[in-house]
């Protein structure tokens, strides 16, 4: 069997070159697509939206802003690559060498702390006054997006990290007749897949989605309590549960497929959609990309939170900024509004596979998966995505991922944990 190539740190690597990124898929001149004749303005939007389901959710939002402001052209400085592995480091370029794009989509929590503690982003007072924005999003989010008293992005959406896709064909034909409910559980079925079926147990993408996976192993073993506690500083990394937490995870992660780690998110979920692949965990992007495919909810697929993570939302949201020194101040701002407006988020939503950061959409849109999301995000706890932004800050994000790339070649649970443990110590802000 072909080993994975795992890299150890991709942001890192991506900072270094990221003049190559333009041969190898990211997009690194941005796409205008604006309407015809001489636009009075500009404005240009970054973000990582360039793959399956993703760029259609962005295009349906851009429509809205182009049909409002047939004077602006709107310049998409997507760049490819899934969580921003690639985007977040040619972000750091421009905003180190001061040329920020008008507006740059990034997450709300300590990844964007980052953004503002380092004086790169105008604070959005004003702009929330102006436009009525104080009581249109919940609290907590409000809490995420707010430093020393200012709030400074727009968010546009409620993404979950912690969803099981699974193909009910696959789990039919390795007589499973229930969807996991723990990481036990969860891990007798994969060894149960792989003994009655010739399918891949669980399919695994680019090193991030094993990130992304970990994140949701942790949490289901360490309870929310336990999960939410490790992000505060001064906050126990090398105790007992952690250790038994990563054992639940180098365990799972002998059941994943051993296709090129360079194979990002959308190809591994869609090992599940065309029944290749018993289990996907995945965020529920995943949702948007089956619907662009033309999947089936409940036939080509279906969903569950995570095994061992119901009740509990690990939840992240994309938040668009407005940079200091922006070239197209006044219609970034009319951006802003696109996104925060319900009109923008109610076409942008349906399409992304996630749920609407405004508390005022119009629920009869979100069908299927998106149903069932609206109805857990009233009812679960919270819990804050690490890959997605939420606790973790960039160096800390980084140093994690640095961890599990070295993890995924040794396999070595103890020294796993040890560098978590550095890297608690070393960067919980
Ligand atoms: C997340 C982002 C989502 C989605 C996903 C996969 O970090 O918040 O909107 O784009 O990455 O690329």
């Amino acid at each position: 069997m072909q080993r994975k190539r795992w890299r150890l740190a991709p942001t890192v690597l991506i900072a270094a070159g990221s003049l190559v990124l333009a041969g190898c898929g990211g997009e690194s001149k941005p796409r205008s697509t604006g309407t015809t004749g001489a636009a009075a303005s500009k404005v240009e939007v970054f973000s990582w939206w360039t793959g399956g389901g993703e760029a259609k959710g962005l295009d349906a939002m851009v429509a809205d802003f182009k049909k409002k402001h047939a004077n602006i052209e709107f310049v998409n400085a997507a760049v490819a690559g899934g969580s921003g592995t690639n985007a977040k480091a040619v972000l750091a370029s421009r905003l180190q060498a001061q040329q920020p794009p008008d507006s740059f989509q990034g997450h709300a929590g300590a990844e964007l702390q980052d953004y503002i503690k380092a004086g790169q982003l105008e604070e959005l007072d004003s702009f929330y006054d102006q436009n009525q924005l104080r009581s249109v999003f919940p609290q907590q989010l409000v809490d995420q997006i707010t430093f020393e008293g200012h709030v400074y992005s727009v968010p546009v959406n409620i993404h979950r990290s912690n969803v099981l896709w699974y193909s009910p064909q696959v789990l039919k034909e390795a007589g499973i007749s229930a969807p996991p409910a723990t990481i036990d559980e969860f891990i007798a079925d994969l060894q149960q897949v792989k003994q009655k079926t010739k399918k891949i147990p669980l399919s695994l993408g680019a090193q991030w989605t094993a990130d992304h996976l970990w994140e949701s192993v942790m949490l289901a073993s360490l309870g929310v309590d336990g999960y939410n506690a490790l992000w505060k500083s001064g906050a126990d990394w090398g105790g007992q549960n952690v250790t038994t937490a990563l054992q639940k995870f180098a365990e799972i992660l002998k059941y994943t497929n051993t296709e090129a780690a360079s194979t990002d998110w959308q190809l591994a979920a869609k090992d599940v959609v065309d029944g290749k692949a018993a289990f996907n965990i995945m965020g529920d992007w995943a949702a948007g990309y089956f619907k662009e495919l033309g999947k089936q909810p409940e036939t080509d697929y279906k969903w569950a939170a995570s095994p061992g993570t119901d009740g509990v939302y690990m939840w992240l949201s994309d938040s668009f900024t407005l940079p200091k020194g922006a070239k197209h101040r006044d219609a970034a701002v009319e951006w802003l509004k696109e996104c925060a407006s319900k009109e923008g988020q109610d076409l942008f939503n349906p399409q992304k596979g996630s749920i609407p950061a405004r508390k005022d959409a119009d629920t009869s849109l979100y069908k299927d998966y998106l149903a069932w999301a609206l109805e857990q995000w009233k009812t679960n706890k919270l819990a804050g995505s690490m890959w997605h932004g939420v606790t973790a800050n960039n160096q800390w994000h980084t140093d994690i991922d640095t961890a599990v790339g070295l993890f995924l070649r040794s396999k070595d649970v103890g020294k796993f944990q040890k560098a978590l443990v550095d890297a608690a110590e070393n960067d919980a802000g």
